[in-house]
């Protein structure tokens, strides 16, 4: 029979907290929001919530204790560095997020590096069977979690578990080079209910279960031989929707504006790219387009200069090492070739910015470029659109992101096609007002209507009718 003492509490597990610790100039320990998707969609609905959040503060530190920062209650999990080595360097990034992403980078295999995924894996589900509450809510996020979801329903079974993935979630054929598999199926089918960002996502991953573990399945649900039932759907993530527009508007952000584009010597066009710096982004191909353009003459120098945005982002993995260097490699030659004194084409920056400095920069762009081979969502593409509240802007957006299955409007792009990305960069930077705005309103209604709590609302929502109706 079913426990009747149920909580209301909700547990994210997560492999990173909200919060980054860094140490400050003066040599103390500070804490800095952390970089990404996952962070900018989850704060707010965590916010709204009676919530604890399970993760890892970066670093290596060993000594830390649950704390309450900005409202939100933390509970850290630490890492050694072997772990960041192996777990999260290695099975995370170096195997699983390749593997996810079309294989735009090839992924390795290293049997020491499962071991560690098992390890860790289990460390979260041991803090998070610890802090949840009789019958409370556990959501889970993420490829670097996916054992968590079973090893949790073991330990307690009295617990709601859904699972979220932020990345899309590769075809059957790309999945089965996984050596771990079926391993990774068995966990994530502890969850109640398992969400992706696209149906396609979903699809394959009822498919791999259907063919690789053997369970029946229909329509959306499988069906585990012990009669639980577990449903796997699409819940496109979205932003703060509102709160972005509104930090767009304030006052500070209108002056900062204005001086970002006069320091840029006033423009007639701005083209801005905002990415943590990761292969999977499109970035060179994308500034190689812009270059192009200035070199055949279809764009002038004078008037037109592309920002680059580059969030440092797991700068020890070897392929964002090296990506770093040809990118840097990139601007340098095209700053060289094309650049003037005072007005070079490309204004790279490799950091990361406060919100109220990229609603700025955002507000500052003409035309915004999101060109990744492969991305579950990218929220950067909505955030624009949201901070665009006069209807003006252009969205130049790859095919291969989540956010292209709703923002329909943009000028969508195959990012390996360089003369289509040509293409429709111009047609975005010649598009009459018209044309923008109509583009501009309809993204916008989207984006307003699907925002992040109708997201976090939906998900939760699920969870419970999966529950109720086994
Ligand atoms: O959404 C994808 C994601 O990998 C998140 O899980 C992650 O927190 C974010 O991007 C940033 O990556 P990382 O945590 O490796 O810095």
């Amino acid at each position: 029979m079913e426990d009747v003492t149920q909580s209301d509490q909700l547990v994210i597990v997560a492999n990173r907290l909200p919060v980054d610790r860094v140490e400050l100039p003066d040599g103390s320990p500070g804490w800095r929001r952390s970089p990404g998707g996952l962070v900018s969609a989850m704060d707010p609905v965590m916010r709204t919530r009676n919530g604890v959040w399970i993760g890892w503060p970066g670093g290596t530190e060993t000594d830390l204790e649950p704390f309450e920062d900005d409202g939100l209650s933390l509970v850290p999990i630490s890492l050694t560095a072997q772990d960041v080595e192996e777990f999260y360097e290695g099975m995370s990034n170096a195997t699983l997020w390749p593997i996810y992403h079309d294989v735009v980078a090839k992924p390795e295999f290293h049997r020491e590096w499962w071991d560690s995924y098992v390890d860790v894996n289990r460390r979260f589900t041991e803090r998070a069977a610890e802090v949840a509450e009789q019958g409370a809510t556990v959501w889970v996020h993420d490829y670097q979690l996916q054992l968590v979801p079973q090893m949790l329903r073991e330990l307690r079974p009295d617990l709601r578990i859904g699972f979220y993935l932020h990345i899309p979630f590769p075809p059957a054929e790309l999945f089965a080079q996984l050596p771990w598999r079926r391993q990774v199926l068995e966990g994530l089918l502890g969850a109640d209910l398992v969400g992706f960002q696209l149906p396609g996502g979903a699809a394959n991953f009822v498919r791999l279960v259907r063919q690789r573990v053997g369970h029946k399945t229909h329509r959306d649900i499988v069906y585990l031989p012990d009669g639980r039932k577990v449903r796997a759907a699409a819940f496109p993530i979205s932003i703060d929707t509102r709160a972005f527009e509104e930090l767009a508007r304030r006052e500070s952000v209108v002056e900062r504006c204005a001086e970002i584009r006069s320091a840029l010597g006033s423009p007639t066009k701005v083209f801005l790219g905002v990415d943590r710096l990761d292969y999977t982004k499109g970035i060179i191909a994308r500034l190689r387009a812009f270059s192009e353009l200035i070199t055949d003459g279809s764009l002038d120098a004078d008037e037109a200069v592309f920002v680059q945005v580059a969030t440092p982002s797991r700068e020890r993995v070897a392929q964002y090492r090296l990506l770093r260097d040809e990118i840097d490699r990139l601007v340098g030659r095209i700053n060289g070739d094309l650049g003037r004194i005072g007005q070079p084409a490309i204004h790279y920056l490799h950091s990361s910015y406060p919100r109220e400095e990229m609603a700025a920069l955002y507000r500052a762009a003409d035309i915004m470029v999101v060109t990744p081979f492969r991305d579950g969502m990218n929220l950067v593409a909505k955030e624009y659109v949201a901070c665009r509240y006069d209807d003006d802007g252009a969205l130049v957006l790859s095919e291969f992101a989540g956010a292209s299955n709703e923002l329909r409007q943009a000028w969508l792009v195959n990012p390996y096609d360089i003369n289509g990305m040509k293409a429709a960069l111009l047609e975005a930077c010649r598009a009459d007002d018209k044309a923008r705005s109509r583009r501009m309103k309809a993204m916008r209604r989207t984006v307003l209507r699907n925002d992040v709590a109708a997201w976090a609302d939906g998900f939760l929502e699920s969870m419970a009718e999966v529950g109720r109706s086994e």
